[in-house]
């Protein structure tokens, strides 16, 4: 999945106006992402952090981060860290978004993408894709469904509350599992159209719904509309699954096209 992770990681820093990374360093900066979420694995349980992980943790992102302060400076109001500076943000306050950006704007996608392209291949409906491109934006969504790259969702109580047969108490920390409740509705159907009980979950909801979501839309249905337009079917050759991550991935995917049209 080196194409995906190394561009998604390109365009995040574009958003940031961070400018062009060379390919090695965006690949370099999404392994830096992959371990500081595998450290937030840890924590799920809690808001607070442990000394040993913050230990971990600083050095990962003061070297994803080293580019930020120059940045925030220099940058262009039309960028996010230009933005934030105009703004009257701090330095560590852009610094802490532009670790976030980098994180949750590249490793969910990337997830997304080499799962949706596995599964289009698995259930065979690949197939009905190339046949009828229209269905491209619903096999977007239905494979953003069904593999809900953020599986759960973490949150403090504020006010206690009932829940069902539960009573909540004010700072009770809540795990919320998105994974679960998108699937509720079956399996992968890229004629399935809208289920009206989860909406769009996996990209979380509320005052926290993902800033990025019609970019990661975008992402994916860029992908699969290469697919489209190369009009063969693929196979998958090989997978490898990403072990101990925050975000279910595959850590290698290897698809071949078919010689003849779908
Ligand atoms: C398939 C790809 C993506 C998925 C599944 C996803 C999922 C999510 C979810 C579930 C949340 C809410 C977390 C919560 O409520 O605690 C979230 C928040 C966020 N996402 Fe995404 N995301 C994706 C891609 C992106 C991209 C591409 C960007 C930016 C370039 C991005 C930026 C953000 C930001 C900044 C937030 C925090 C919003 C806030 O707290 O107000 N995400 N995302």
């Amino acid at each position: 999945m080196t194409c995906s992770t190394g561009r998604g990681t390109q365009l995040v820093a574009d958003l940031l106006g961070l400018g062009p990374l060379p390919e090695a360093q965006a690949l370099q900066v999404f392994a830096a992402g992959e371990r500081l979420a595998g450290l937030a694995m840890r924590s799920a349980a809690s808001t607070v952090l442990s000394p040993e992980i913050i230990a971990q943790a600083r050095p990962i992102i003061e070297r994803m981060t080293r580019e930020v302060p120059r940045t925030f400076r220099e940058a262009s109001a039309d960028t996010l860290l230009g933005r934030c500076r105009e703004l009257g943000l701090s330095i560590r306050e852009a610094s802490g978004l532009a670790t976030l950006m980098m994180v949750a704007g590249t490793e969910t996608a990337a997830s997304a993408m080499g799962r949706i392209v596995a599964l289009l291949h698995d259930t065979g409906q690949q197939h009905a894709l190339l046949a009828d491109s229209a269905l491209l934006p619903a096999a977007v969504w239905e494979g953003l469904r069904v593999t809900t790259p953020a599986p759960v969702i973490g949150r403090h109580v504020r006010a206690a509350v009932t829940v069902g047969s539960r009573t909540l108490s004010a700072g009770d920390r809540v795990l919320l599992l998105t994974y679960v409740a998108n699937n509720g509705a079956g399996p992968f159907d890229i004629n399935r159209g809208y289920v009206p009980e989860t909406r769009q979950l996996w990209f979380g909801a509320g005052r926290h719904l993902c800033l990025g979501a019609a970019l990661a839309r975008a992402e994916i249905g860029f992908l699969l509309q290469s697919f489209v337009d190369i009009g063969r079917p693929w196979r998958v050759e090989s997978r490898r699954y990403g072990a101990r991550v925050l975000i279910p991935s595959y850590s290698a995917l290897r698809v071949r096209l078919s010689e003849g049209a779908a």
